[in-house]
């Protein structure tokens, strides 16, 4: 008998996409005139702030001898690295003094690169994009230019609110991914007496669709049990109120929570720090209680209390993870966490043919599944 209905493997292959814009440090805690380590995809950053409050990313290793130029000296302007006292300009990486040449030594200093990258300032975040490999800036070569600006959350009206969480975890990118679609762990992993038990567990149908480099839950009421929806109907007559949850490639989850003239949007990221390492970072903007003093301090609460439940339960996976178990992933629960391999897949598969991208999500498609 062919068995259909068995369960496919699933092996993560831990592969972190570059030409993206990533989230590299929380915007609050870089200031201007100092120098801020950072990695993303294993690639060591130093990011800072020019005198004017600009930031810029470059690569933490002088392209003369790969002295670390966090360890240099910063004047605001120009980077200047700690061994030989080359300079640099730290929003193009290029050279503008090498300190030992002599009058008559006519290196093009000007031709000289720190390897750099576009870098932008976006809801609380500084981003950092990663352009594919090959001339990535170090030695002769300019930087890539990003081809989009960095991703920002979607706002409705002039004023909002805006907070960000982050949590780290030892686990690949794509387990901290496919751990924040999940639609299954809910009601083992977010218990909490005033929240919700596991007898809360019912049946649900969602309906999705394609989107470019990704897919989309469709506008639909929330989950009686999910977190905004709760605080939202305080506000709002429960048909009023519709979500909309996107997945895009590379890391990104965006969560749209309309009723009437109330909204409430977050952008979440999984961000690749190393192979077995990742960083989520949930921001979160709003316009409702913006004038109520602790009710933005409770949705922060409960927020931090579900990122600190998938932390903790993650840091225990990596334990199971550790050598390599054979995984499988099954149909509907785990269908979008199916979606993002193939898209991942289909997205390394267009580059290299130089063709466009084959959506793995057909059309319009109903998943059904119990949380
Ligand atoms: S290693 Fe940086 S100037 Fe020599
Ligand atoms: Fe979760």
């Amino acid at each position: 008998m062919p068995d259909l209905d068995l369960p496919q493997r699933q092996a993560t292959d831990a592969l972190m996409l570059t030409g993206f814009w990533y989230r590299a440090l929380p915007a609050d805690r870089v200031h201007r005139n100092q120098l801020y380590k950072a990695t993303l995809l294993e690639i060591p950053l130093v990011i800072g702030r020019d005198r004017l409050g600009q930031p810029f990313a470059l690569r933490d290793a002088c392209p003369h001898r790969g002295m670390p130029l966090h360890c240099g000296k910063f004047d605001g302007e120009n980077l200047e690295c700690g061994y030989h006292g080359w300079q640099f300009d730290v929003h193009d990486g290029q050279c503008q003094l090498i300190p030992s040449l002599t009058a008559d030594q006519n290196l093009k200093v000007d031709r000289i690169y720190a390897g750099s990258y576009g870098c932008e300032e976006q809801d609380d975040f500084i981003w950092v994009f990663i352009p594919d490999p090959s001339p990535t800036g170090a030695g002769f070569v300019p930087r890539t230019e990003p081809p989009d600006p960095a991703p920002q959350i979607e706002k409705f009206t002039g004023k909002y609110k805006l907070a960000y969480l982050q949590a780290e975890m030892p686990v690949s990118i794509d387990h901290g991914i496919i751990g924040l679609m999940d639609p299954a762990h809910g009601p083992f992993v977010h218990q909490a007496w005033w929240w919700r038990t596991q007898h809360s567990i019912h049946e649900k149908q969602k309906n999705f669709e394609p989107i470019p480099y990704g897919f989309r839950m469709s506008a639909h009421t929330p989950s009686s049990n999910s977190a905004p929806y709760k605080l939202l109907r305080l506000y709002a007559d429960a048909d009023s109120i519709t979500t909309t949850i996107d997945f895009v490639l590379p890391n990104i989850r965006t969560e749209t929570i309309r009723a009437g003239k109330y909204w409430f949007s977050s952008l979440t990221t999984v961000t690749p720090i190393t192979r077995s390492h990742c960083r989520i970072d949930v921001v979160a903007a709003w316009n409702l209680f913006r004038w109520v003093p602790f009710v933005p301090d409770l949705l922060k609460f409960v927020f931090a209390k579900f990122v600190e439940q998938d932390r903790r339960t993650m840091e225990l996976q990596a334990e199971g993870l550790k050598h390599n178990p054979h995984l499988m992933l099954i149909d509907d629960a785990d269908r979008p966490a199916k979606w993002y391999f193939q898209l991942k897949a289909a997205h390394l598969e267009s580059k290299r043919t130089g063709t466009e991208m084959k959506h793995p999500v057909p059309g319009p498609v109903t998943l059904k599944w119990r949380s």
